[in-house]
């Protein structure tokens, strides 16, 4: 009786930073019904007004003390940018929250190793957004694994490109495209190989002269054996009549291989192993953010963590081989093609498009899915 009332109680939550993606778990929240949105802060003025009209139940903030001061508060969402973060996990733990944050955990690998030290030093719960953890496919992929259906895992080929994100148009504070995305595909590797990062070799582009690399390609291996390559850019034809991108992964064991792509509204996962050879087709899902909410929310009503969830040090690390992968293509030949006239031409063009790779809101709309 007492498990069946608490069940009913909605956890309480406090959002912070109500852009693109604190946006989408906005809407994934209210949709589970399983939490109560009591606050939604944005230190943007005309987000705060947007927020007053989609989320009248909520009270609007542009100071986040008052959220971190109402004791009825148990989870804080930090889904504003990679700058503000390390402040804002001190106050969440000297205040008892729990925290669902978002990637980077901080801007530097100082202050995420800090949010490492807090998070793992207290009881409250908290997770990191490494939103492939919690894909349906990449489950599917290493459940198959775990059977036995590709012999040995050896080797993983990561690739990520689309005419995403171009530099200077904002979200500086997370990096090059290799680590704003890339610790994405960075902390999947080490996810699926089970091992820690010994060896790399990274190729960079600075793509339209742009002083930092736009792509990379990095391999290497990790302790166990294993070897991979990640190749991670937002320069996939930019300026073409008809946009695409080239999503994939590619796993090859010492007896069959699994590989998936997807177009962002369906995934496609081809596994051919030893006894079976399957081909699934399921819709993409997003950014999974209703599997994380759900995970988390499981986890605060049951006094014990989801396992699945990532955890700040996942996150941490991923960011340091990002950086370290960047850093490496510094050290080697890391030509420069294209001149910056071209990138000015693609930001101007990104701008103006209503529909695209990673475009960030603007404040007139409403929240709906649109290509990372
Ligand atoms: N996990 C993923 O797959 C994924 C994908 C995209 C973005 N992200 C991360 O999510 C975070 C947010 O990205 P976004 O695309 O929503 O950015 P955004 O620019 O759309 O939104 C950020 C919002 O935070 C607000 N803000 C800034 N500083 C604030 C502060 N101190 N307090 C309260 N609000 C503040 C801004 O006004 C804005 O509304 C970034 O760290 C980004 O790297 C993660």
């Amino acid at each position: 009786m007492k498990t069946q009332a608490l069940l009913q109680t909605k956890i309480k939550v406090g959002i912070i930073g109500f852009g693109r993606m604190g946006k989408f778990y906005w809407e994934a929240m209210r949709k589970s019904g399983q939490w109560d949105i009591a606050y939604i802060c944005d230190t943007d003025p005309d987000t705060c007004l947007l927020a007053r009209q989609m989320s009248p139940e909520s009270r609007i903030v542009s100071d986040n003390q008052v959220i971190f001061e109402d004791d009825s508060v148990q989870v804080v969402g930090l889904f504003s940018l990679a700058d503000a973060r390390i402040e804002q996990i001190e106050k969440a733990i000297c205040y008892g929250k729990h925290i669902i944050a978002e990637k980077p955990v901080a801007d530097t690998l100082e202050h995420e190793w800090r949010a490492v030290e807090l998070a793992e030093h207290t009881d409250r719960f908290s997770t990191v957004n490494l939103y492939l953890r919690n894909s349906w496919y990449h489950n599917q992929i290493k459940e198959y694994i775990r059977q036995g259906e590709i012999g040995e895992l050896a080797i993983l080929r990561i690739c990520h490109m689309t005419p995403g994100l171009a530099p200077g148009e904002g979200h500086e504070a997370e990096g090059p495209a290799f680590h704003d995305c890339g610790m994405h595909y960075v902390d999947l590797a080490r996810w699926h190989a089970e091992s820690e990062y010994k060896t790399w070799h990274s190729q960079g582009m600075r793509m339209w002269s742009y002083k930092d690399p736009w792509w990379l390609q990095c391999h290497g291996t990790f302790e166990n054996g294993i070897a991979f390559d990640i190749t991670q850019g937002f320069v996939y034809g930019q300026l073409s009549k008809v946009q695409t991108h080239n999503s994939y992964v590619d796993i090859i064991g010492t007896k069959g291989i699994v590989r998936m792509t997807h177009d962002f509204k369906t995934a496609v996962v081809d596994l051919h192993g030893v006894s079976q050879t399957l081909r699934i087709e399921k819709p993409f899902g997003g950014k999974n953010i209703d599997t994380l909410c759900r995970l988390f929310a499981q986890s605060i009503e049951s006094g014990k963590r989801a396992p699945q969830l990532p955890t700040v040090r996942d996150s941490a690390i991923a960011s340091k081989y990002a950086w370290m992968f960047l850093d490496d293509s510094y050290t080697h030949d890391l030509p420069a093609i294209g001149d910056l006239a071209t990138l000015d031409e693609i930001r101007e063009r990104r701008r103006t498009m209503k529909n695209g790779y990673g475009l960030l809101h603007h404040n007139n709309q409403k929240p709906h899915i649109i290509h990372p």
